[in-house]
């Protein structure tokens, strides 16, 4: 173990209620590094300078939450090839030469859904709904995992298609991947990964009960207390339901391999849901 002590954060505002030390300091504890992991609270208008004073102050890294993970993108000097995508960061390094920025968040959704709920990606059938940060940021590790279909459907039908065009741009040729209202979904769908944030007003978008197959996974990215209207819904419908707890843990891991080299095993946290 080493002797000095290594500062971590995470910014938001508010920030009170993230469960981001709480995880950071199980991984530290048993990876058995010498680590510290605070909540910053950011002025909506201070972001960026909240962060230079932490770097001044010898801070190593940052996880970045609502609302800055725009800012966070603009501020970083290096950006990771699937923070680029996102358009998004949240998780930041910190170096005497440079601040990378990446973006953890659908690393840790693909990690959850392949390896802790066991369902292969490769080859199946996606539904990705919304169209917002929380979509983008999960788009390019979703076609790493190279499903047979993928379709991102959105209220606003032509931000869907913005992420279809972007999709386009990277390798996704062998896969199809198109953009859908609500009503025209009509087919089973493998896997159906809810990315917006109807969770939050107690809504599930307008999808009809034809798109969960048979053994379908449901996944809400929103994690809470209660089960989401939408897990709720897929469940009725005969589908294995998965909140986003497993990716709040996931994304945690990949920000602590980032900083520091070691991979937590997640396997406790999870189980202690
Ligand atoms: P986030 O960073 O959480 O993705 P966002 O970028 O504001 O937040 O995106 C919110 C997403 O949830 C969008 O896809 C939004 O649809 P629109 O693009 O049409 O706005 C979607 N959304 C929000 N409230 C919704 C609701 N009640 N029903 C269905 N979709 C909703």
């Amino acid at each position: 173990m080493s002797l000095s002590l290594d500062h971590y954060v995470v910014i938001g505002n508010p920030i009170a209620h993230s469960k981001s030390p709480q995880i950071h300091r199980i991984f530290a504890q048993q990876t058995q590094q010498n680590l510290s992991y605070e909540t910053l609270l950011a002025p909506l208008d201070g972001f960026a300078a909240s962060v230079r004073n932490f770097i001044t102050s010898g801070g190593k890294g940052a996880n970045v939450t609502v609302p800055f993970k725009l800012q966070a993108f603009s501020l970083a000097t290096q950006l990771t090839p699937r923070a680029s995508v996102a358009g998004a960061v949240n998780t930041l390094l910190f170096d005497a030469e440079y601040i990378l920025g990446d973006n953890t968040d659908g690393a840790g959704l693909v990690r959850d859904i392949v390896t802790n709920a066991a369902c292969e990606i490769t080859g199946k059938r996606v539904l990705l709904m919304g169209a917002g940060g929380a979509a983008r940021g999960a788009l390019l590790p979703l076609l790493e995992q190279r499903p047979s279909e993928l379709v991102i459907a959105n209220r606003t039908l032509s931000k869907a298609e913005e992420l279809v065009d972007l999709a386009q741009g990277l390798d996704s040729h062998d896969m199809v991947v198109r953009a859908s209202s609500w009503e025209a979904l009509d087919e089973p769908f493998d896997l159906i990964i809810n990315a917006t944030a109807a969770s939050l007003a107690q809504q599930v978008p307008p999808i009809a009960a034809i798109v969960f197959a048979k053994n379908c996974l449901a996944y809400d990215m929103m994690y809470s207390e209660n089960i989401t209207p939408f897990l709720s819904f897929a469940r009725q419908h005969g589908a294995q339901t998965r909140d986003g707890w497993g990716m709040l843990v996931e994304q945690a891991a990949e920000a602590f391999y980032l900083w520091r080299g070691v991979r937590p095993d997640t396997g406790s946290l999870l189980a202690s849901d």
